[in-house]
């Protein structure tokens, strides 16, 4: 078991304990990305996206490069989602202008028999190599997160083949062969499984489970396809991992918070269909929130920021456990100027929520 790092910036790990803290913590999902002038500077010396991925120092490079900017409290991991299925053979590209597209999606049971596990330390080193590279450059400063998607997203598009899409073959493999779905997710749960543990001992902090395509699932088809899944996963980093915090974070998941709170994980990501003071009353102390800014609001002008932050930090209120960040991934066109406002307004405004009574 890994030991507890002393960090000179706990915040964030403080929040998703529901400890006290001065200040509300804040990080944005893809924080790193396209919307930063270095991030595409960085991504052009790669060459492409994947390349980028599999360089370790580069990878370092786009993580820190947001942390530089913000005064962030928290790094994630740079990498992508679909690093697992394309390590399972499937043959990930990324197309100008169309997102990811596997050359050999899975159609058929046999193709679904034949997949194995793959081994975090072998066939995802470049991963590995990564955590370990931006651990050493953040030294004990910040805690890093490390994230996987989950089964049932990464189950869309390995079978769908591509982004964008209806979601008709997998639903239809869900009506027609569950047990052959069934096979698929258990075979991903392991996979996840070793994917996080491993990130944890290259030197991850906390975790993070990205669902994003849960919510397009009637409910009893979540609690099967999605949720049951993450549950195993939970399950076993807290066996293997009982030290580290785990944030799942379900899209449109916001019907499903009860649920998702009793899987033993510590925290909900949460979008901005639904608003923090109803889904703190729901989840009760069991869990910290994080969230839950519609990223779009980024588009609008620094005064509109400001009020928009406000409005959240006031929705969740006083007391422990909100980690502030965007409700989805921030947009490709956000001037980078008006992140840091964000940032600048969680700062200002946050501490008045913590102050003792
Ligand atoms: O948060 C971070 O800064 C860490 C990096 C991160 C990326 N992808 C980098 C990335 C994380 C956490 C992800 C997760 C991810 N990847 C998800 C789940 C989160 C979510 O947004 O719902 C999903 C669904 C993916 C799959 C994926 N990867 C898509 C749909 C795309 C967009 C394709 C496109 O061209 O718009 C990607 C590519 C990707 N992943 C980019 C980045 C910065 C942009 C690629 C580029 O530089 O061209």
């Amino acid at each position: 078991m890994t030991e507890t790092r002393t960090l000179d910036n706990d915040l964030f790990l403080r929040a998703l304990k529901r400890e006290p803290v001065d200040r509300t913590p804040v990080w944005m999902m893809r924080q790193a990305g396209r919307y930063l002038p270095e991030y595409r500077a960085s991504r052009a010396k790669a060459g492409d996206f994947m390349s980028l991925c599999r360089n370790p120092e580069l990878c370092c490079e786009v993580t820190m490069q947001p942390l530089e900017r913000y005064g962030l409290d928290a790094a994630i991991l740079f990498s992508d989602i679909l690093t697992i299925p394309d390590a399972m053979g499937l043959g990930l590209e990324f197309k100008q202008g169309e997102g990811p597209v596997f050359e050999r999606p899975l159609r058929d049971a046999r193709a679904i028999e034949n997949l194995g596990i793959p081994d975090p330390e072998t066939d995802l080193r470049y991963v590995m190599d990564a955590v370990r590279t931006i651990r050493g450059a953040l030294g004990n400063r910040l805690p890093l997160i490390g994230f996987s998607g989950s089964p049932w997203t990464l189950a869309t598009y390995m079978v769908e083949g591509a982004g964008g899409s209806d979601f008709s073959l997998i639903k239809r493999m869900a009506y027609d062969s569950p047990e052959m779905l069934d096979t698929l997710l258990a075979k991903l749960s392991a996979s996840v499984s070793l994917y996080l543990d491993a990130q944890v001992r290259a030197g991850a902090d906390a975790l993070m489970i990205f669902d994003t395509w849960g919510g397009v699932l009637a409910p009893a088809d979540y609690l099967q396809f999605s949720l049951e899944p993450m549950a195993r996963i939970v399950e076993h980093l807290k066996r293997v991992a009982p030290q580290i915090p785990v944030i799942l974070f379900t899209k449109n998941g916001g019907q499903h918070l009860e649920v998702m709170a009793q899987t033993g994980c510590d925290a909900l990501g949460v979008d901005w269909t639904i608003d923090l003071a109803t889904a703190r009353a729901r989840v009760g102390d069991r869990v910290a929130l994080q969230g839950n800014l519609d990223p779009t609001v980024l588009l609008a002008q620094p005064a509109r920021i400001e009020a928009a932050v406000a409005r959240v930090l006031e929705s969740y209120g006083h007391g422990n456990g909100h980690i502030f960040n965007l409700g989805h991934g921030i947009l490709q066109q956000t001037p980078p100027e008006h992140a840091a406002a964000m940032v600048e307004a969680v700062r200002a405004l946050s501490p008045t929520y913590h102050a003792q009574e």
